[in-house]
């Protein structure tokens, strides 16, 4: 999830300005690298924000027109050459790109037949030299943008510019969001309104598969095979700061609402579903030493924890690889016994974790393969270890984590097809896993859809002072999830605990006023899970469910509240489960009159120990 800002007018020559003012308000949408072109100055790029552009960018860069960039990594490392804009080999044509081209490499290869060179790592490059290729025979900037749009796999929000032509601007838009601002002499292109709105309200929303025009008097806009369309022109009544939540309350809410498209990010190109197969580019170089691995410790810390205690039963369970799952705060201060044949596995949405990098460190230290599971290209973890998977999940800015987390255990079930098809997991077996990961966005959009019924719930539960979270096999480390969410943005007292374990204690706690959360999955536990409840409401404690949809309706009969998700395999509800503890630790914390994206004591990385 990058930034795009893109402008054309005939109002002065500081288009340079315009672009860095909006780029500000786009930082939300990445920040490892930034960059800027105008026709008349050129380009400049920097690893780093906007305040890094700013220093770099001299006072007169003029401009009647340009194009800037903000990158969230998912090609190459966040460094200068890898930085937007990028250009054809000529310099004529510049493209900034927010996406994944999944083709990149067979398009690459092609041009550099054809005597193409390119710069960088990223997939983005290939772009503006596959229009410089068709410009060649076209003559035509449209036709040849338009060409090389067609070309292209994957998804893309594009902007970009021919200094032949350097008052009109081309964006396209498949999968990745591309808002035009159509102000008075003047235009824009955006990832979101955000920086347009200073400017002007009247926006266009592209839809997929459209391909714009903008000059600096109007707007036009044709389908991908060449066909006009008309879109409506939408009046925005939101400040800057919602746009940038898009329109959401909080950045919290607004992540959760993108799960359903993280999931789909982060499968994108690395299923071979027919074949019952996960394709992990960044495990090729150690796929042949990952067959001699006889243990694989997973270490991270809080969310990501959990993330792990789920992925320990998905690699038992379909890899038959004996996993153990390590707090990275504790990992080191033990004396692990690790050996060549040990994988170490980091998983880290920021890649910056302390505890979590230590202990990878350590894994290091005594010989283990390390492996990343990171959302941050270019962060520390990710540059450490030997090798690993990116999620694509898009920066996150709330400080509770949740696209990621669902990220995180879709990476992890396409390690376990990765791992068990490496060792005996049947063909049939791998395709029923990709048939039920390639539905989850699909059920994860219901549950969202579903979400004013959580808020009612939350606001029904919202005095309580106390919450237990219970849940058994792939629900056990959802229920710890769903506790630390609830504590870490609500302050109250709440604590996950496998179903097993109440009789040893846990269950002393209950009485009328002290509720339970219960994930009640139809699965091969369900059954003792409805002993688990019995012996609560025997207590008179309160008790929500978590039911699969169209199952058994036993337990809605024994508790007060009910929410129900659609069915899947038993390794995959974990991921539609959390999305409704999410949603009620939000509305929870929002009905406490909290702020959710900033709870207190907490920060987004914790780089000290
Ligand atoms: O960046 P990381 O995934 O390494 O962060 C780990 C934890 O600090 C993080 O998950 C934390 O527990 C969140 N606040 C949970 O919502």
């Amino acid at each position: 999830m990058c930034g795009i800002f893109a402008y054309t007018g005939n109002k002065g020559k500081d288009a340079g300005g315009i672009l860095l003012d909006g780029l500000l308000s786009l930082e939300y949408r990445g920040y490892d690298s930034a960059g800027i072109f105008t026709p008349e100055s050129g380009s400049i790029k920097t690893p780093g924000a906007v305040a890094e552009l700013r220093k770099k960018v001299p006072k007169e860069f003029a401009g009647k027109s340009g194009i800037a960039h903000l990158r969230w990594a998912t090609h190459g490392e966040p460094t200068e050459k890898n930085a937007h804009p990028h250009s054809s080999g000529d310099g004529e044509i510049w493209v900034v790109h927010n996406g994944i081209i999944e083709n990149f490499k067979e398009l690459k290869h092609g041009l550099e037949k054809k005597g193409h060179v390119f710069l960088s790592d990223s997939d983005t490059e290939i772009l503006p030299h596959l229009v410089e290729e068709h410009l060649k025979h076209t003559k035509d900037f449209e036709k040849a943008a338009l060409a090389a749009l067609n070309e292209l796999r994957g998804t893309y929000g594009i902007a970009m510019q021919y200094k032949g032509e350097p008052d009109k601007l081309i964006a396209a838009r498949m999968g990745s969001p591309i808002v035009l601002g159509l102000g008075n002499g003047e235009h824009f292109i955006a990832s979101d309104p955000s920086p347009i709105l200073p400017h002007t309200k009247q926006v266009v929303f592209l839809e997929d598969g459209d391909v714009a025009v903008i000059t600096p008097e109007g707007h036009g806009i044709k389908k991908l095979d060449s066909s006009n369309v008309s879109r409506a022109t939408t009046e925005i009544d939101w400040n800057a700061e919602e746009a940038q939540k898009g329109g959401h309350e909080h950045f919290m809410l607004k992540e959760m609402m993108e799960m359903p498209e993280v999931v789909e990010n982060t499968l994108r190109g690395r299923l071979i579903a027919d074949k019952g197969l996960a394709k992990l580019g960044g495990l090729e170089e150690v796929a042949k030493q990952l067959e001699g691995i006889e243990r694989i410790i997973i270490v991270a810390c809080g969310t990501a924890y959990y993330a792990g205690l789920v992925g320990e039963y998905m690699l038992e369970e379909h890899a038959g690889i004996p996993v153990e799952v390590e707090l990275g705060s504790e990992f080191r201060y033990r004396s692990p016994v690790l050996n060549q044949r040990t994988a170490v596995l980091a998983i880290s949405q920021s890649g910056e974790t302390i505890d979590t990098l230590e202990a990878v460190r350590e894994g290091k230290r005594k010989g283990a393969l390390t492996l990343g599971i990171v959302n941050t290209v270019g962060s520390t973890i990710a540059r450490e270890t030997d090798a690993g998977v990116y999620n694509h999940a898009g920066p996150e800015i709330g400080v509770a984590s949740t696209k990621a987390f669902v990220s995180q255990l879709v990476v992890l079930a396409l390690l376990a097809i990765f791992l068990g098809r490496q060792r005996g997991m049947s063909e049939k077996q791998g395709k029923e896993i990709a048939k039920e990961l390639k539905a989850l966005p699909k059920k994860i959009q219901s549950i969202l859809d579903k979400h004013t019924s959580v808020e009612a719930l939350a606001k029904k539960y919202v005095g309580s002072r106390d919450f237990l979270f219970i849940g058994r096999k792939y629900n056990m480390p959802i229920a710890y999830e769903g506790a630390l969410k609830l504590k870490e943005l609500s302050y109250i007292h709440a604590e996950g605990c496998g179903a097993g374990e109440m009789k040893h204690g846990p269950i002393a706690m209950i009485d009328e006023v002290f509720p339970t959360f219960a994930i009640a999955s139809a699965d091969a536990v369900y059954e003792k899970m409805l002993s688990n409840i019995h012996e609560i409401r025997a207590r008179k404690g309160p008790v929500v469910a978590l039911a699969t949809e169209g199952a058994d309706t036993r337990v809605e009969e024994l508790v007060q509240d009910v929410i129900y998700v659609p069915k899947t395999i038993e390794m995959l509800a974990p991921i539609l489960n959390a999305v409704p503890l999410h949603l009620f630790a939000y509305y929870f914390s929002r009905e406490k009159g909290y702020n959710p994206d900033r709870p207190r004591n907490l920060a987004k990385s914790v780089t000290v120990e």
